[in-house]
């Protein structure tokens, strides 16, 4: 049934209001590979902490587990890295490779096509890649609400 998550989905959102951070973009030149020398590359500021949140708040946890918690219609999202990084281009494709099948879904369940900014896309990636902050995801993290909609298979045709 379409938008059964959104009313679960909203006051989950309203009880976890996350204080804003400052915006900052710093830019990094390129190396001497760049080809585009004119050209300033501007990398937003990652906080995989920020990035464990918002998995809660904007709802990837609904589909995508991390350290065991949350949905399995969707691949789990665990890095294991010994020596994190951090691509955030490779993220962003990685999920415009998963979009149709992401949004369908999202329209399907929550009723609405998750919205990122570019700050909160590079918290999300920070948060994917790095297994020291993974570990800190309990379940007692994420609203018994939405603990209630956790997809575990993709719905099947009707
Ligand atoms: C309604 C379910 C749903 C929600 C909510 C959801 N996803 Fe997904 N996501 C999927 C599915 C299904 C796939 C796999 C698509 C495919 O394989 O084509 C996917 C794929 C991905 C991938 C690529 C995985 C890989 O193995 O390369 C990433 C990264 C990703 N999602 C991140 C996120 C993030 C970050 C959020 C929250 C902002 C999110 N997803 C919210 C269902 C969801």
């Amino acid at each position: 049934m379409p938008f059964r998550l959104s009313a679960a989905f909203a006051a989950a959102l309203v009880a976890l209001t996350l204080a804003p951070l400052p915006a900052v973009t710093p830019a990094a030149a390129q190396d001497e590979n760049g080809k585009s020398p004119g050209l300033k590359l501007v990398l937003p500021a990652i906080d995989a902490e920020r990035g464990r949140q918002l998995f809660v708040t904007k709802g990837c946890v609904y589909c995508h587990a991390v350290n065991g918690i949350g949905g399995k219609a969707a691949p789990p999202l665990d890095s294991d890295a010994a020596e994190p990084t951090v691509n955030l281009t490779d993220f962003a494709a990685r999920m415009w490779s998963g979009a149709p099948a992401m949004i369908e879904l999202q329209e399907m369940d929550l009723g609405y096509q998750i919205r990122l900014t570019g700050d909160e896309l590079a918290h999300l990636a920070a948060f994917a890649n790095d297994p020291a902050e993974q570990k800190k995801l309990e379940e007692e993290q994420v609203p018994e609400l939405m603990r209630e909609w956790y997809l575990d298979e993709l719905p099947k045709a009707e």
